[in-house]
């Protein structure tokens, strides 16, 4: 077993759950970053280049032993791997971080969309989550009774969509008001062995998962749709992370905690 803290973040390639990732490996955490879509070893057996495997590189850079794992958070056999990895490789996880995700891949109006995308956007979002945070539990419940001085903590990425209508992507608004719920399940779940659950509700942020609609973003925020009249970036979602992985919201559980420029306020 690792000496430092581990922490398994899914998503952890690109965007939001690299920056994560970084900011974890600054903080002291050994790390397992999970992704989907290229492979971790060429048909030579050799590390392929990839998105994944340079934030593993960039994490060893700051300190951090790293391991990336590839596994589609929607399938069963897939999260039970990932957490088999985890194990393997670094006997603990003291903190989850559920933060792959995927927009619709057409944006449709609720009246016209598919139940296909409706299955394959909440499979990703809030059924692969929802087990991998059962699985996880269940080791750290483990983690916690072996040595009672540990303490494990899980959050979840959702997002303002959480609680803000688009109807053009109703099934993505969906999925992260579940995640709403699952936080609240967890959190009440895992408190008595002191494991604090966790949802940080990022606002619009500067990924590839919002580069298709930069400018009309760029229009909004320019006319005042937030407060703090800039993108988010992934440091900012990754400094609130941080903050729960360094115990500062210890006696706080099921906790919202909006990374949106202020987009939350009401105003009139
Ligand atoms: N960007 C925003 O404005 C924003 C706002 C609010 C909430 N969020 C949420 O923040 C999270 C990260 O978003 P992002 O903007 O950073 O997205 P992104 O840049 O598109 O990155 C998505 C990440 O999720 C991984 N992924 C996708 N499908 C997966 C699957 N089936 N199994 C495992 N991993 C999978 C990707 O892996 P590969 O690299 O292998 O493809 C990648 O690492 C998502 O949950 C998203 O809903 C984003």
């Amino acid at each position: 077993m690792t000496q430092r803290p581990t922490a398994l973040v899914t998503g952890g390639s690109r965007g939001i759950g690299r920056g994560i990732a970084l900011e974890l490996a600054r903080g002291g955490y050994d790390l397992v970053i999970s992704h989907v879509s290229h492979p971790d070893t060429g048909p030579d057996g050799r590390p392929v280049e990839s998105p994944a495997a340079q934030t593993v590189r960039d994490a060893e850079g700051l300190g951090a032993r790293a391991a990336s794992c590839r596994a589609d958070v929607s399938k069963s056999e897939d999260r039970a791997r990932l957490v088999a990895f985890v194990r393997e490789r670094f006997g603990r996880c003291d903190l989850l971080v559920n933060n792959a995700g995927v927009a619709p891949l057409q944006r449709m109006d609720l009246l016209e969309a598919t139940e296909e995308s409706f299955d394959r956007v909440l499979g990703i979002n809030l059924k692969g989550p929802y087990f991998l945070t059962q699985a996880v539990a269940r080791w750290m419940i483990e983690q916690v009774k072996a040595d009672p001085a540990r303490r494990c903590r899980i959050v979840s990425v959702s997002s303002l969509s959480a609680y803000t209508s688009s109807t053009a992507r109703g099934e993505y608004c969906v999925s992260k008001a579940g995640l709403g719920m699952m936080t609240q399940l967890y959190a009440d779940r895992l408190a008595e062995f002191g494991i604090g659950v966790y949802e940080v509700r990022p606002g619009i942020i500067e990924t590839d998962m919002t580069s298709v609609v930069k400018a009309k973003y760029d229009t909004l925020i320019a006319g005042g749709l937030l407060p703090i009249r800039r993108w988010g970036r992934p440091e900012d979602v990754a400094l609130a992370v941080r903050a729960v992985a360094e115990g500062r919201l210890d006696y706080s559980t099921g906790e919202v905690i909006n990374v949106d420029g202020g987009f939350h306020i009401r105003r009139l």
